[in-house]
């Protein structure tokens, strides 16, 4: 978690900020509501009850407007920011979604803006970013996006794909082969997670450029590795024992990282140039993601480390006669992933907002351009947790193309990570007017209705009940 406190204001604010903000956001809302005169039809047809909301507190519809913040709010939490969400959040995908060949979305950039303040209800909404990418220092990777979207990113709401990787160096406390990413920078983030012994596949090829016939190392790329068999440690590379493989980030060079990685999956036990009988005596492999493809500055998806993993896995059984080579993956879809992006929004909230509530947001919205990770991901961890709804929100400025059929469907289909946020405002800014006017609608609806956006497509059936 990083020192940083300050809160995310936005540059200009369309309105004045004041503490009663959410009592005029409910006007507000409730104003939009009436303007809307959903027909009865609509409202009537729809009986069955949410169970986020037969989770929330039943006090909650019969309080004044003034006290629209949840009831898990402690008034005397010190640095509660009065005009925060304190009942939703949201979560970023960043390839594809707010990011493409490293240049912000232009979306992207608005969307921020509107998270921080700048919106007609005066709110701001916690969020946090989750991704698959990776390569870099978690604060490096922040520095980088907040140049590209404008805003202060904190490494305090950030995750990429290895970040969890970090919850292993106790476990794998001697010997690591890393891979993967720009020069050597993922054996410093390696380093920097715990990991004590961090060897990397120009190591290897420097102590012995036989290993991979096809790659030669520039001076500049033999000057940062790692001298092994002249450190004092180890006398010869089959001295060396390596306990796991963890891909951090996508490879440079597939040829040599592949030709490693199977050299040490059908090394006896880790060590270094040798082969074990039954090729079954190889250390745990891990990916940080399992992503076949993502989205980059090409007009078609380019192939990313979930590539890497099959051909591994096919090789292998290639190379060994039919044996199969299990390995891991890190990253969305996980759902142990999105367990951890949980707990680092609760810090967040509390530390960026003062939101100390111990059971957090009522619906967190994931945005997301893959569907086979971010979308399958979002409504898995959603089926997972009873406390907490995750609505996943696809985009088509990624991986997915519009007008085919998404492999897991999404709540809702956007064009763009702004108008997912204008929808994942106003689906709440609809929950709270219901509530308070004692209407039964469809969010989901009525939400796609007030952004009067015929492309938005919802897919849920998410309704509140009127008490
Ligand atoms: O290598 C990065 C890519 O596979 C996915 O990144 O941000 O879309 O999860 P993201
Ligand atoms: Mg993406």
């Amino acid at each position: 978690m990083s020192g940083t406190t300050q809160l995310q204001r936005p540059a200009l604010c369309r309105r004045a900020l004041s503490s009663s903000s959410f009592a005029e956001a409910f006007d507000a809302a409730r104003q939009k509501l009436n303007e809307l005169e959903l027909d009865d039809e609509t409202s009537a047809s729809v009986v069955t009850s949410d169970p986020l909301d037969a989770m929330s507190d039943p006090g909650l519809d019969s309080a004044p407007a003034s006290s629209l913040a949840s009831p898990f709010t402690t008034p005397a939490t010190p640095a509660l920011d009065p005009d925060v969400a304190d009942d939703f959040a949201f979560a970023f995908d960043i390839d594809g979604v707010l990011v493409r060949g490293g240049e912000a979305i232009p979306e992207a950039i608005e969307a921020m803006k509107v998270l921080n303040g700048e919106n007609e209800y005066g709110i701001r909404i916690p969020y946090i970013f989750l991704t698959n990418g990776g390569g870099k220092f978690e604060t490096e990777r922040c520095r980088d996006l907040s140049k590209q979207l404008e805003i202060e990113v904190s490494p305090g709401q950030f995750i990429c794909g290895h970040t969890p990787m970090r919850e292993l160096c106790n476990k794998y406390k001697g010997t690591v082969l890393v891979i993967g990413g720009e020069g050597e920078q993922c054996r410093q983030v390696a380093e920097s997670y715990g990991f004590r012994d961090v060897i990397t596949p120009g190591d290897i090829i420097k102590a012995n450029s036989a290993t991979a016939p096809f790659r030669n190392l520039s001076e500049k790329d033999k000057a940062a590795c790692r001298d092994l068999l002249n450190e004092g440690k180890y006398e010869k590379l089959s001295d060396v024992v390596v306990d796991a493989v963890f891909v951090f980030a996508d490879s440079r060079d597939w040829a040599s990282d592949l030709q490693i990685i199977i050299d040490v999956a059908m090394s006896k036990g880790g060590r270094l140039e040798t082969r074990s009988e039954n090729s079954d005596q190889g250390p745990p492999i891990y990916f940080s993601h399992n992503d076949v493809v993502w989205s980059a500055a090409h007009e078609h998806v380019r192939l990313g480390m979930g590539a890497l993993r099959r051909i591994v896995e096919v090789v292998f059984e290639q190379c060994t006669g039919g044996k199969q080579l299990t390995t891991h993956a890190f990253g969305k879809p996980q759902v142990g992933t999105f367990e951890f992006a949980t707990r680092l929004l609760q810090q967040w909230r509390a530390a960026q907002h003062g939101l100390t509530d111990s059971k957090g947001p009522s619906t967190v919205y994931f945005v997301g351009d893959t569907p086979e990770s971010d979308i399958r991901g979002t409504n898995a961890m959603d089926a997972t947790t009873p406390d907490t709804n995750w609505y996943s929100i696809l985009v088509k400025t990624g991986v997915y193309q519009d007008g085919t059929e998404p492999a897991y469907k999404p709540r809702a289909t956007v064009p763009n990570v702004l108008d997912a946020v204008n929808y994942g405002i106003e689906r709440e800014m609809a929950r709270r007017a219901a509530k308070g006017a004692g209407k039964m609608l469809m969010l989901d609806e009525v939400a796609k209705k007030a952004l009067a956006a015929p492309e938005i497509k919802v897919y849920g059936d998410d309704y509140i009940v009127a008490e």
